[in-house]
C-alpha cells in the first residue's frame, strides 16, 4: 500500500536527527536502505509503502538510541571496498587504512593479520597485494564468520584461523599486521555510547591498554622470518609505550607512522 510522501518522511526524519545532533545526511541513506533502492534513485521515488516507512522509522529510532549507522545499514566502506559489519565486529575505521597502506608499501609475500575482526585489513591486503598469501586470525568465531563473508564479497582468498593470539598459528610470516584491542579497561565506560555498542572483546586492551601489544611483540618473533616485520596500529597516545615494548623484545628499526590528523597511528618494527 502506498502511503507516505518520501519528501515529508525525509523532512520529519531530518528534524529528529538534528535534534539529536546526528548528521542529517544519514536520513536519505537510511531511507534508501529501508526501501532497498540506491540512494540516487530516491529523487525519482515520490512515495514509500507503509511497510518501508515503518522500517525507516525503526532505523531512525535505533540511530537516536546510539546504534552506529554502519550496524543499521549493515556495511562500511574501507579502502574503497565494501565490508559487511554487524555487532560481532568492530566497524572499520579510516585510521586503520594507514596500517593497510604501509603494509601494501612493504609488499611482503606471506602475511598474517592478527585480530582480524571484520577482515578489513586482511581482505584489503588480499585485494591490493594479489600475489601475497594472506592468513587472518581472531579469537571470535562470530567475527571470523563475518570476515569469511567479506573475503567472498570482495572476491579474494584469505585463510582464516580461529586462534587466541598465536595459540593456533603454526607458520612463519614475512609480515604480521595487527589492530588489536587497545582501550584501557577503565576508559571503556567513558567511551561514546556508539562505540560502547561495539564488541567489548574488540576494544578492551587490559588495565594499561597494552596487554595485546606486549603479548604480540613477545611472541611474534617465533612467527616471523629472518627479515620479517611487524606493523601494529596504536592509539594516538601509545607510540612511546609500544616502541618501548618493541625495544624490550629486541626488535630493530622501530619507527612510528602518522595518520592524516598527524597522530602517531602505527608502529613499524623489524625482527632483526
Ligand atoms: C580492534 S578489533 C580490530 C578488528 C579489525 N582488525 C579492524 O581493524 O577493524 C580487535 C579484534 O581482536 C579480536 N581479539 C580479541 N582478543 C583476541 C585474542 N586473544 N586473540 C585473537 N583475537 C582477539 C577481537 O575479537 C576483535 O575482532
Amino acid at each position: 500500500m502506498v502511503i507516505a510522501n518520501t519528501k515529508d518522511v525525509l523532512s520529519e526524519a531530518r528534524k529528529k536527527l538534528l535534534k539529536n545532533k546526528i548528521d542529517t545526511k544519514e536520513a536519505r541513506l537510511l531511507l534508501a536502505r529501508a526501501m532497498n533502492v540506491d540512494v540516487g534513485e530516491l529523487v525519482t521515488i515520490d512515495y514509500c509503502s507503509d511497510y518501508d516507512y515503518k522500517v525507516f522509522l525503526g532505523y531512525i529510532e535505533r540511530r537516536i538510541e546510539g546504534e552506529p549507522f554502519a550496524y543499521i545499514v549493515g556495511y562500511k566502506e574501507f579502502m574503497k571496498l565494501n565490508f559487511e559489519v554487524n555487532k560481532n565486529v568492530l566497524i572499520p575505521r579510516d585510521d586503520t587504512e594507514v596500517v593497510v597502506l604501509e603494509a601494501i608499501k612493504q609488499c611482503k609475500e606471506n602475511i598474517l593479520d592478527m585480530c582480524t575482526g571484520s577482515g578489513c585489513i586482511a581482505v584489503s591486503l588480499a585485494k591490493y597485494l594479489e600475489k601475497s598469501v594472506i592468513d587472518a586470525s581472531d579469537i571470535c568465531a562470530n567475527a571470523l564468520a563475518v570476515a569469511k563473508r567479506n573475503a567472498k564479497r570482495n572476491k579474494v582468498k584469505v585463510n582464516f584461523i580461529k586462534s587466541d593470539l598465536f595459540e593456533n598459528i603454526t607458520k612463519k610470516y614475512d609480515m604480521i599486521v595487527s589492530n588489536p584491542p587497545y582501550i584501557k579497561t577503565s576508559d571503556i565506560e567513558n567511551l561514546q555510547k556508539e562505540v560502547r555498542m561495539e564488541p567489548i572483546k574488540a576494544l578492551n586492551g587490559g588495565e594499561n591498554g597494552l596487554y595485546f601489544y606486549d603479548e604480540i611483540l613477545k611472541n611474534a618473533k617465533k612467527h616471523l622470518t629472518q627479515k620479517g616485520i611487524i606493523l601494529l596500529e596504536i592509539g594516538y597516545d601509545q607510540a612511546r609505550d609500544v616502541s618501548l615494548l618493541a625495544k624490550k623484545y629486541n626488535y630493530k628499526k622501530i619507527r612510528k607512522i602518522k595518520d592524516l590528523s598527524n597522530n602517531d597511528r602505527v608502529i613499524y618494527a623489524e625482527r632483526g
